[in-house]
């Protein structure tokens, strides 16, 4: 009999199709509710989860001892307690590689948006209340030949890296550790965070949330930040302190920053959708065709390798 595989949300067909050979049940578009949740995944031995359901010791044993992976459609894997899962033998996935360059698009997107007012501009037209041409109207800051500090030089930061040098621009980063063939490549020059904080011009925010990365940028950070700096982050919402980073822009402490991600997703800060100089995406950053069924059939390649009695390619724990 076909082993029993939980999907929790619709995805691309490119990965339903390398689960066809298993008893397949896919949730809906919409994330599932808990209870719904705990009761499908009721004798699963495989879950290709995403980003917005929590995989914990709860999802693990309502699964029951049959489970043996938790395939996560997401490069971040912070909602998958991990250690719970080594401690039932369920090997646990992720799908890195396939997404870097398109959230890197999305960071620059940010980047160039945030500085340059976009968001103010499209707000002006379709309100219809765009006049005229003006010498001073919606003057942004230069993107090209500025610095760009990048916080957490893996895969997406290296990608964003590169996309600087493009631009003519200097690339500092800072990283737990540093990624000496990386700074090469990409000619970009580690600072410790402080000094990258005091000295770049646009900060972008490549970090995995972990305890240690939540709020890394609070009130203390913005205050470090020079009055024309633009912030982005296509990361993980909690990293950056939400409300601290409103009051620094309602106070126009730093220039204008860009978001993907939230600290409680979906919802946004109140005070942050009051501001004018923030751009906001709906965690869009590896949202391309290209790139979801890429990261649907890596999940789900994962899944099936284990189930299988194979390795899988891009595995989280032991
Ligand atoms: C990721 O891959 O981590 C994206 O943020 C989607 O969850």
């Amino acid at each position: 009999m076909a082993e029993k595989v939980l999907v929790t949300r619709e995805i691309p067909e490119a990965g339903l199709r390398v689960l066809e050979p298993f008893d397949v049940t896919v949730l809906h578009e919409r994330p599932p509710e808990r209870d719904e949740l705990l009761a499908a995944v009721r004798g699963a031995s495989g879950i290709l989860s995403t980003a917005t359901e929590t995989m914990d010791e709860e999802v693990m044993d309502a699964a029951g001892e049959g489970l043996r992976v938790i395939a996560n459609m997401a490069v971040g894997y912070d909602n998958v307690d991990v250690k719970a899962a080594g401690e039932r033998d369920v090997v646990v996935t992720n799908t890195p590689g396939v997404l870097d360059e398109t959230t890197a698009d999305v960071a620059f997107m940010l980047m160039l948006a945030a500085a340059r007012r976009l968001g103010e501009g499209e707000r002006l037209l379709r309100a219809g209340t765009w006049e005229w041409w003006g010498p001073k109207q919606l003057m942004g800051r230069d993107v090209w030949g500025k610095r760009l500090g990048i916080v957490g030089f893996g895969r997406i930061g290296q990608a964003v890296g590169r996309r600087a040098r493009g631009f003519g621009m200097e690339v500092l980063y800072h990283n737990r550790s540093r990624r000496e063939e990386a700074e090469r490549e990409v000619e970009a020059r580690y600072m410790d965070l402080d000094e990258l904080l005091d000295t770049a011009d646009f900060i972008s925010i490549h970090t995995p949330l972990t305890p240690e990365t939540v709020h890394l940028i609070g009130a203390e950070e913005l205050r470090r930040m020079k009055p024309e700096t633009v912030l982005v982050n296509t990361s993980r919402g909690p990293v950056i302190d939400e409300a601290a980073l409103a009051d620094a822009l309602a106070e126009r402490r730093i220039f204008a920053a860009g978001l993907d991600v939230y600290e409680n997703e979906p919802e946004v800060h109140p005070k942050l959708l009051e501001l004018e100089n923030l751009v906001l995406a709906p965690h869009i950053g590896s949202a391309s065709v290209e790139t979801r069924e890429k990261m649907a059939a890596l999940a789900a390649e994962n899944l099936a390798a284990v189930l299988r009695g194979e390795e899988p390619k891009t595995p989280v724990n032991e």
